[in-house]
């Protein structure tokens, strides 16, 4: 049998203790914060990404049922296209996020919308809003001289319900 040395076993066994300690710990992070890692979901032509049959050319928010939608967002210098959207509290809103020319980021304050706009690629994440309120999206990747004016804001309005 290969003999390893007393100190060297304890060292062993000390980095895959951490190992396993640092993966239980991203586990219970991601689930318990609820993040999620945005993946390519779609190319796009960035050329084209705005011409009739896309849904870019008329971005914007859609309903797909009572309480659920999809945003079609388009960044560009230096401007978000629609740059508000107003849904109901308890809505649950997934965004998709493309840019026509340079790179943007796409954060949305006090949510976990946090990504990155290439062109050429679709950014896709999805939010609840229980509370309502203004939420602020900033563009957080440095596109230029006009960067610090590029924003928007998502108005949670309240429900009858919560309103009465
Ligand atoms: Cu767009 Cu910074």
């Amino acid at each position: 049998m290969m003999h390893v040395d007393r100190y060297e076993q304890i060292w062993i066994r000390l980095s895959v203790f951490v190992l396993i300690a640092f993966i239980l710990a991203v586990l219970t992070a991601s689930v318990s914060a609820g993040i999620q890692v945005p993946g390519v979901v779609q190319r796009v032509d960035p050329n084209t990404v705005t011409e009739p049959g896309s849904p870019w050319a008329e971005p914007g928010l859609r309903e797909l049922a009572p309480g659920k939608y999809e945003a079609y967002i388009l960044a560009q210098i230096w401007v978000f296209t629609p740059d508000e959207i107003r849904v109901p509290a308890g809505s649950e809103v997934t965004f998709y996020v493309t840019s026509k020319d340079v790179q943007h980021g796409f954060k949305i304050l006090d949510t976990n919308i946090n990504m990155m706009v290439i062109p050429g690629q679709v950014s896709k994440l999805t939010a609840r809003f229980d509370e309502p309120g203004t939420y602020t999206m900033v563009c957080h990747e440095y596109c230029g001289v006009g960067h610090h004016t590029m924003y928007g804001r998502i108005v949670v309005e309240p429900t009858q319900a919560a309103a009465e």
